[in-house]
């Protein structure tokens, strides 16, 4: 399966923050908002990655992430010269997915908690069988997402972006799993009234066929995004109480890769002697010991 990061955009909630920088670049507390859905990509088991961000932005995210290999991955980059929406990622990631399956996430949304690696891992093995998973979120406010709505059997009834009334309606966080094809499907999605390519359009064609799939993520599990300078702060806050309480880091790339097997305790090593003077690599040079 392969991966893709999609980071651009123009984070105009955020400004002046983004004013020369990619928000995907700004920390959520100790490391770069990107490490976040990039984790998530590796806890999924994908190591083939494609990172699209803006032709200005994609040199900060090359000298950040290199070509992966610090952290078991092979990461390749795409320009998307204007946001012109989510769907779009398959169209530019056209020759890097090749025909595989894929699974798509954005790069503000933040993951974490009891039961999502499983989740993840299912969706993942359900999308390599040709079928598209995408998950249901309750939120305070569905209003400002693509949104779904179930039946009375709990299968999916209906999508819809941004709705004016949001009852009995769940948000559809930023992480989608599509099986081979998915490039032809987001060509024959037309432009919305705003001019994007939807992502909402997208997964409606699948679920006309009776091809998509929904799993509830339930409430042990955060999903946050990192949009505003609010939810930017409280995702900090976020991860800092749960690494504080923990002593475990929430999207630690190098630990992920040192568990799936993906790097050996050499190259901790190197990561760790990068990040010395910080928390962060005095965590990484522990790993190195650990049994
Ligand atoms: P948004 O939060 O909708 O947009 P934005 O990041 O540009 O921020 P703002 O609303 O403050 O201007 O986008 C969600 C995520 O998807 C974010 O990570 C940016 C990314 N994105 C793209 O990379 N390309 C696109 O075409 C779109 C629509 C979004």
């Amino acid at each position: 399966m392969r991966g893709i990061i999609l980071a651009g955009g123009r984070g105009t909630r955020l400004a002046p923050m983004t004013a020369v920088t990619s928000k995907q670049l700004l920390p959520i507390y100790d490391k770069p908002m990107a490490y976040y859905p990039l984790s998530v990509l590796m806890l999924a088991g994908v190591r083939d990655i494609l990172l699209i961000s803006t032709p200005e932005d994609l040199p900060g995210f090359r000298r950040l992430l290199g070509d992966g290999s610090g952290f078991g991955c092979r990461v390749v980059y795409a320009e998307q010269p204007s946001p012109d929406g989510l769907a779009q990622a398959f169209i530019i990631g056209d020759p890097f997915i090749g025909g595989e399956s894929c699974v798509l996430i954005l790069g503000d949304n933040l993951f974490y908690g009891g039961g999502f690696h499983a989740a993840v891992r299912r969706a993942s093995a359900l999308a390599e069988e040709g079928s598209a998973v995408i998950f249901a979120y309750r939120v305070k406010d569905p209003t400002r997402y693509g949104v779904v709505r179930f039946d009375g059997s709990g299968a999916p009834a209906s999508l819809e972006e941004k709705p004016a009334r949001a009852d009995n309606a769940f948000a559809i966080p930023g992480l989608y799993f599509y099986g081979p094809g998915v490039a032809e499907e987001a060509r024959a999605v037309k432009p919305s009234p705003r001019g994007e390519l939807e992502i909402t359009d997208l997964n409606r064609r699948y679920l006309e066929r009776g091809r998509l799939l929904v799993e509830r993520l339930g409430r042990g599990v955060a999903w946050l995004d990192t949009g505003t300078p609010e939810s930017l702060h409280d995702a900090a806050a976020f991860v800092q109480s749960i690494q504080d309480r923990q002593g475990l880091m929430i999207a630690c790339i190098e630990e992920i890769a040192f568990d799936n097997g993906w790097i050996g305790r050499e190259e901790l090593a190197i990561a760790a002697e990068r990040s010395k003077e910080s928390a962060y690599g005095r965590y990484l040079r522990e790993l190195t010991q650990r049994a």
